[in-house]
């Protein structure tokens, strides 16, 4: 029973207060000195319709402090446990988030407002990530380098390379995957030997400690794994900067990785920031092909991917015709309403009425700027109309910002040359995708973008979870993908034997 498996999570009022994961207990907080104030709370309000899910406790900072200092210490013991019982309890977890694929999925629904579909496929993503993890960590080996192969060495000297743990990682995720993006970086930290810290997102916040506690019941030993919960805003800075933490992988916008990243100097960084994803038409594009990318990568989950479509860029002849054929892709797959619906397809509320509000300031300021809009441009509370904007230039607020909603921007330009210079002048660097039916002018074109990764007739996506996952500029530091994320939760260290000959 879920009920009974997640029972001692929350006090069971209604709505519930949780707590967190100290590494050993669930725990309500309130017993040290405040970040904000002892036995502090902060409300998870659903988009849907602005009832309270629950409650979240802030963890105080000697809270915090008590609990680095139990992660630091049990991780060398970690580390030194045979692969495979890591390996084994991660398949655990893998099957213990397929056990409770329904109760998640609701959960996430209500909270975040993503669709039952796409709350669902979140569930299962993470459940076959965390087994494709466990399976990879067993191909990750070291090797050894001989000295004779560089100018000017004889044999004898050997390199011994071993990959080890950074120590303590602190995982931060996002709202928009708050299950799938925290056992990203969970995951890989602890099969390579480190302890993890977790801190999930407010939103998104309830269904993590829920993820906490299939870590726990999995089998993770006591003081390897901690869930800790408060607003960004009040326990973020403390932890980013604690002096006891090793090494921050996050998911979040850009501004927030730029300011953790300052705070957390010459410590190991993986980093998923925001993406301002373009896609680029050429005369010769399948047209329906591209109109049903730009659809479902510019509105799926309301827009509210770091991939997702942001602005479309093309001459005059090519928009003209492309514009229509999306409109008409549009009515026929976005059905916006309630996340909770099976009606619903594609659009539902964006994450809060006050995110909803501000994006409707960047239309309204773009359009006061010359752009006009095609269809939508308005908002009610949380929902945004599926808004499609033209006569759109490189400057106006929606393209210069990560419009975070369900909003595709066209931009005419005289020649896909500049294109490519308009998208590698803006801050971001996540992906593009480029459409054409000639894959050899793709893979050219390609190389003119300074971005992550090129997408050709298809739009810009995470997945399939293995491959490399990464942002230039403002938009991530590191790769990810599982056996990248593995890499990067982990370091080199070589051992030289020197035994001249
Ligand atoms: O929001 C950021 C995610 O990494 C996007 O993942 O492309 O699978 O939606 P996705």
């Amino acid at each position: 029973m879920p009920e009974e498996f997640f029972e001692l999570l929350s006090d069971s009022q209604t709505p519930p207060t949780y707590k967190f994961f100290n590494g050993s207990a669930w725990v309500s907080g309130a017993s040290g000195p405040p970040a904000g104030e002892a036995g502090k709370t902060t409300p998870v309000i659903s988009p849907i319709d602005q009832s309270v899910v629950g409650n979240l406790t802030t963890a105080t900072t000697a809270e915090i402090d008590e609990i680095v200092i139990k992660l630091k210490s049990a991780q060398p013991a970690w580390e030194a446990k045979p692969l495979n019982q890591r390996v084994k309890i991660m398949h655990l977890v893998a099957d213990w988030v397929h056990h409770y694929e329904e109760y998640l999925t609701t959960l996430l629904v209500r909270e975040i407002g993503k669709s039952v579909g796409e709350s669902k496929s979140e569930i299962v993503r993470t459940a076959e990530l965390t087994d494709y993890f466990a399976d990879e960590v067993q191909s990750i080996h070291g090797e050894t380098i001989n000295s004779d192969d560089f100018p000017g060495y004889d044999k004898g000297i050997t390199a011994m390379v071993e990959r080890v743990a950074h120590g303590v990682v602190l995982c931060i995720a996002p709202f928009n995957y708050p299950v799938n993006l925290a056992a990203s970086k969970i995951v890989p930290a602890l099969l390579m030997g480190n302890t993890v810290l977790f801190k999930p997102p407010t939103q998104g916040g309830i269904s993590g400690v829920h993820l906490a506690r299939i870590f726990e019941k999995a089998g993770v030993p006591p003081d390897v794994f901690a869930c800790v919960t408060g607003g960004g805003n009040e326990i973020g800075d403390y932890l980013v900067s604690h002096k006891n933490i090793d090494a921050v992988a996050f998911t979040g916008s850009s501004d927030t990785g730029v300011a953790i990243a300052g705070k957390a100097p010459m410590k190991p960084l993986l980093f998923e920031c925001g993406g301002n994803n373009p896609a680029i038409v050429f005369p010769d594009a399948d047209l329906n092909l591209t109109a049903r990318e730009i659809v479902k990568g510019g509105f799926s989950y309301a827009g509210q991917r770091c991939t997702a479509i942001k602005y479309v860029l093309g001459t005059k002849g090519v928009l003209d015709t492309l514009i229509p054929v999306v409109l008409a892709q549009m009515k026929e797959l976005i059905h916006v309403g309630d996340p909770r619906s099976p009606e619903t397809k594609l659009v539902g509320p964006v994450i809060s009425p006050d995110v909803a509000q501000k994006i409707q300031g960047w239309i309204d300021e773009s359009v006061g700027l010359g752009a006009k809009v095609e269809v939508g441009g308005k908002h009610d509370k949380a929902y945004i109309e599926p808004t499609i904007l033209i006569n759109v230039t490189p400057t106006m607020p929606v393209i210069v910002n990560e419009v975070f909603g369900p909003v595709v921007s066209f931009i005419e330009v005289p020649g896909m040359g500049d294109a490519a210079t308009i998208i590698n002048q803006t801050r971001f660097g996540l992906q593009a995708c480029v459409f054409t039916k000639d894959e050899g002018t793709g893979i050219v074109y390609a190389k003119s973008l300074n971005v992550g990764t090129v997408q050709i007739n298809g739009s810009p996506q995470r997945g399939p979870d293995h491959f490399p996952f990464l942002g230039v500029k403002h938009s991530g530091i590191g790769v990810q993908g599982v056996r990248y994320s593995l890499e990067a939760m982990s370091r080199l260290k070589p051992v030289v034997l020197n035994k001249p000959q």
